[in-house]
């Protein structure tokens, strides 16, 4: 294969297969959002190639443990051998330091065993089929609209966006995102 030398090559997202474990019932999946995006939403997001501090969390429930090729675990976690399920993340989301040796997850303990649940009745709900990829590994676009009609349609669309886009003054709007930092 030849391969385009670049000075700025990018990581293709990794994707985790579809999960196929039924939806954990013991906890209430829509107060384990709630519970998620407080508690775990700092670090963790759902989409593919977006990690944050932690790894992104999409088809979790039932993967393997530490096992993004576009991500940098611990030694301890890679070495676990864990399958996500109840009994791996409870005692995790309780307290990771306490089950994983070495663990880089510095998130604070959550000792009520109801909200654990709900959280773990939430990643069983995150299950996203695995896209088409190219051969470099980045997924395919599909129902791309080719028409011209379409691309003057949508470009009347986007232009007054893109004119205020450019408006925006100096500040925290220039930052790198989170996520890149
Ligand atoms: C302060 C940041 C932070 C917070 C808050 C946090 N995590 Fe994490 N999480 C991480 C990091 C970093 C890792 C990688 C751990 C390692 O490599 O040892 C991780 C790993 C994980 C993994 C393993 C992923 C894999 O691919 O094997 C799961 C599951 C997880 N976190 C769930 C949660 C849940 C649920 C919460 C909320 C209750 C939470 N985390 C809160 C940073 C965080």
């Amino acid at each position: 294969m030849t391969m385009l030398v670049s000075g700025c090559e990018r990581t293709p997202p990794d994707y985790r297969p579809e999960v196929t474990l039924p939806v954990y019932s013991e906890g209430d999946a829509d107060n384990g959002k709630v519970i998620f995006e407080e508690a775990c939403g700092q670090c963790h997001q759902l989409t593919p190639g977006l990690n944050k501090k932690g790894p992104q969390l999409m088809n979790i429930y039932g993967a393997t443990a530490a096992q993004l090729a576009d991500y940098d675990y611990s030694e301890g976690l890679k070495a676990s051998g864990w399958v996500w399920n109840a009994e791996t993340l409870d005692p995790y989301i309780e307290d990771n330091e306490k089950v994983i040796t070495d663990s880089k997850m510095l998130a604070d303990p959550m000792p009520d065993a109801s909200e654990r649940a709900d959280v773990i009745a939430y990643l069983s709900t995150l299950r996203a089929p695995v896209p088409t990829l190219d051969e470099d590994g980045f997924p395919v676009e599909t129902n791309v609209d080719s028409t011209d009609k379409q691309i003057v349609n949508n470009d009347e669309q986007i232009k007054p966006l893109r004119d205020k886009a450019i408006e925006i003054p100096a500040g925290d709007a220039n930052k790198p995102a989170a996520d890149f930092q």
